[in-house]
């Protein structure tokens, strides 16, 4: 089952932390040195947080989203797409290919890493964004899981597993949530709950009190975990 995706809690997230700033920054250095000429992202979200930071690097950006996308970067080719991945995917092969806090929305129970490959250029990387298990997410995630007694099926993991006999190389991007407020941050919180499955309830009172047991505040540290990947070598993009 596929997860709801809280528009208000992600424009609340993406206000109080420096991670959109940080990933795109990350990307930006890995994709220059490629002189790339297209880019097919999936997942860009509302307000395109990746695509604005990053478009101007391309000579076409094509922001795909399930949702309706809006966003402006002056003096940028941006081709907007509303449908779902891999349904609705693009035929042609991109230089690069960018899926950044997307797959836990799309669980399916095939290889998704390699049909993302497969909608690259054989010269082109693939990029894909998640939480990293490091830091503050990563303790509150495992306790939260421990205290409910349920495994916590982190995207993080998935990724992991799916490239484990992939050539890669994987970045640590440090990144900051700095809430307003305890009660602030408990909000943003749920956001980051990324599990395959039904949406967690998770009430205020179990983040306040897990967040009292961890020591924190309204700081709260949210590493990215960054995957570039080589484009398939051969294939069809719906292989
Ligand atoms: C958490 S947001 C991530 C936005 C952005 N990539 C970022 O890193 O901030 C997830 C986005 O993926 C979109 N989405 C989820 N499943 C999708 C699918 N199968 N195809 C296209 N878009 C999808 C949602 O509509 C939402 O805008």
């Amino acid at each position: 089952m596929a997860i709801d995706f809280d528009l208000d809690a992600y424009r609340e997230f993406t206000n109080f932390s420096t991670e959109k700033l940080e990933v795109a920054t990350a990307i930006r250095k890995e994709v220059v040195k490629l002189r790339p000429s297209t880019c097919l992202e999936i997942g860009t979200g509302p307000d395109g947080q990746l695509a604005k930071r990053l478009c101007d690097v391309f000579g076409l950006y094509t922001a795909m989203d399930q949702e309706p996308v809006a966003f402006s970067a002056p003096h940028c080719r941006i081709r907007l797409l509303q449908g779902h991945w891999p349904d609705d995917a693009p035929r042609e092969r991109f230089d690069v290919v960018l899926a950044s806090h997307v797959l836990c929305y799309i669980p399916g129970t095939g290889n998704v890493i390699a049909r993302l490959r497969a909608q690259c250029l054989p010269t082109g990387r693939l990029i894909v964004v998640a939480n990293s298990p490091e830091s503050d997410y990563g303790r509150f995630r495992h306790e939260l899981a421990r205290r409910r007694g349920v495994p916590w099926y982190a995207t993080h993991e998935r990724v992991a597993a799916e490239l484990r006999d992939t050539p890669h190389r994987r970045l640590a991007v440090a990144a900051t949530l700095l809430a307003e407020s305890r009660e602030a941050l408990a909000r943003h919180l749920r956001l980051l709950l990324d599990s395959h499955g039904a949406v967690e309830a998770v009430r205020a009172e179990e983040v306040t009190s897990l967040l009292d047991g961890l020591g924190i505040d309204r700081s709260f540290s949210v590493e990215q975990a960054l995957w570039i990947v080589p484009g398939a070598p051969e294939g069809d993009v719906t292989s």
